[in-house]
């Protein structure tokens, strides 16, 4: 439910407990009998991804017990084989160890129905196929469907659903409909698509995902920042120097050519998941932990993000495509090489913005993000640089070797939170070094986070939409990229590829922090 949901915080009193433990606490509810519809089973996503993250709800009886999962796809494909692929699904990708009875549990409860997405015939099966399992399995008419298909089948499933009477709550049945980015490929688009998208349901059973949001490290910067007292005081501009919030991977494309040729690091990563990790950096405390609450904070934050006119796109703003490298040992080829796209691509693998956030706490301090593909490291961080001590009293020591303290949020890998102080050099004489306080979560709750989909699904399945997009959410962020992207098609890049594979991007992001005087934290 869009309103009136309870809190969703996790509260961790002193000592340590295991994650199972703290799970167990947090997520006592469990969701109403329902059937998960999943539109695009056969592919990656639904392997990967859902199917596994499903095994892992069950394997923490956190699943409905009357609950079962019909895939949609294209092509042949009866229940067994699909049960088959999905067996192989969980063995591979379920968090082990998966306890083979939960695995044939969910195994029995998964149904196929093969067909086009455009034909009407389809969801008349369906309604037929979800009928017999609300009888066999007592599942009430609830069904959360969940489009894992390419974008441009979003609204013609949601409309095909809408006319075959599939979107329709009646009593008090629950109908939800989860939508996978990307949400448009600009404003108009994503305005277009919601607009579909509400002509047949009411926004709030529409659950936008980004599984951004479902990672454990992303949430707890709200559990870090309102659960505690001692940070509040200094988040902002009279203490923080800047922000860099930086998504660096490794791996390249994946043969998703024909996807990302369309979409680039902006549309991939930056309106989105990375629009996210700023809102939760940069909101004001939200007056609950509502779902609605918490998501005109986070809306807020994008609305004040200052807009960039197309001088501005120039100076504040650097892309990169990677070229040819060598990553541990191996070389990969450039972007140009990859399949399915073109041999003279302007599609960015790199993005560098310099944004501000236009309100009383941020003014003046510029958050930096980046993003990149074949970057020498996997790593996504949130680092709060505070400004220096305003004087020094060690006289030996240098003010530039004084480090100024810098909070680490690690999103990933090592997962974890590190603040970094200047702490005297044991001897004699008064020398300072740089020490690191940390937490780390794998020590601490002795499990490394889930992907996130576990925690987005139990959390469509209880109606909880807190840490969904919402609509005006989805647009503001489109706001501030467009512009961007107009620009850059405005003017194509004349250096592609400008980093090689393994380095850490181009140049011009490197000048785009160092002309204000910081570098980016590129760690080994
Ligand atoms: C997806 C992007 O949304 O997020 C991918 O489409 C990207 O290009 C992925 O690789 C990164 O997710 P994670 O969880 O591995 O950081």
């Amino acid at each position: 439910m869009a309103t009136g949901q309870p809190a969703r915080v996790l509260s961790i009193s002193a000592g340590r407990e295991t994650t199972h433990e703290v799970e167990r606490r947090r997520l006592e509810r469990i969701g109403d009998p329902c059937v998960m519809v999943i539109f695009g089973a056969a592919g990656d996503l639904t392997k990967r991804k859902l199917l596994p993250a499903l095994g892992n709800l069950a394997n923490d009886r956190l699943l409905p017990k009357r609950f079962a999962v019909v895939g949609v796809a294209r092509g042949r494909m009866s229940h067994s084989e699909f049960r088959d692929r999905m067996r192989d699904s969980l063995q591979e990708f379920a968090a082990p160890p998966l306890d083979p009875e939960v695995a044939d549990w969910l195994l029995a409860r998964l149904y196929l129905t093969p067909g086009n997405f455009e034909d009407p015939g389809l969801y008349r099966r369906l309604q037929a196929t979800l009928a017999q399992i609300d009888q066999d399995y007592g599942t009430d008419g609830n069904y959360l469907y969940y489009l894992a298909t390419p974008p441009s089948y979003f609204a013609e499933i949601a409309l095909q659903l809408g006319a075959a009477g599939l979107l329709t709550e009646e009593d008090a049945r629950w109908r939800r409909v989860v939508v996978e980015k990307p949400f448009g490929h600009d404003l108009e688009s994503a305005r277009a698509l919601s607009r579909q998208l509400t002509s047949v349901a009411d926004e709030r059973q529409i659950f936008r995902i980004d599984h951004y949001l479902g990672k454990e490290t992303v949430q707890n910067i709200m559990a870090f920042r309102f659960g505690n007292g001692i940070f509040e005081p200094i988040w902002n501009r009279r203490y923080v120097d800047h922000v860099q919030i930086t998504v660096a991977e490794t791996m390249g494309i994946e043969g998703r050519g024909g996807y990302y040729e369309e979409a680039g690091a902006l549309r991939d990563m930056v309106q989105n998941h990375m629009f996210q990790l700023l809102a939760l950096t940069a909101m004001e405390p939200p007056i609950s932990f509502e779902a609605n609450a918490v998501r005109d904070e986070r809306v807020k934050v994008l609305h004040a993000i200052a807009p960039l006119s197309p001088e501005d796109v120039l100076t504040e703003t650097v892309r990169g495509q990677y070229g040819a490298g060598t990553v541990e040992g191996t070389e990969v080829g450039a972007y140009r090489s990859e399949p399915r796209v073109a041999p003279d691509s302007h599609t960015e693998t790199y993005a560098a913005l310099r944004l501000f956030v236009g309100n009383w706490r941020w003014a003046d301090v510029p958050f930096y993000l980046r993003t990149g593909k074949r970057l020498p490291r996997r790593l996504s961080e949130i680092a709060i640089q505070f400004k220096r001590a305003p004087f020094t009293l060690f006289r030996e020591t240098p003010m530039e070797q004084l480090q100024p303290n810098l909070l680490l949020l690690r999103i990933q890998p090592d997962e974890g939170i590190s603040l970094r102080f200047e702490a005297k050099v044991p001897g004699p004489s008064v020398r300072l070094g740089t020490v690191r306080m940390d937490f780390n979560y794998t020590d601490y709750f002795g499990v490394t986070p889930s992907t996130g989909y576990e925690t987005l699904l139990y959390d469509a399945i209880l109606g909880d939409s807190t840490l969904f997009h919402r609509a005006d959410m989805v647009e503001a962020g489109w706001k501030v990229v467009v512009p961007v992207l107009d620009v850059w098609r405005a003017l194509p890049p004349r250096q592609f590829p400008n980093y090689a594979s393994n380095t850490w991007g181009p140049k011009e992001a490197d000048d785009l922090i160092e002309r204000d005087g910081r570098r980016w934290r590129n760690p080994k």
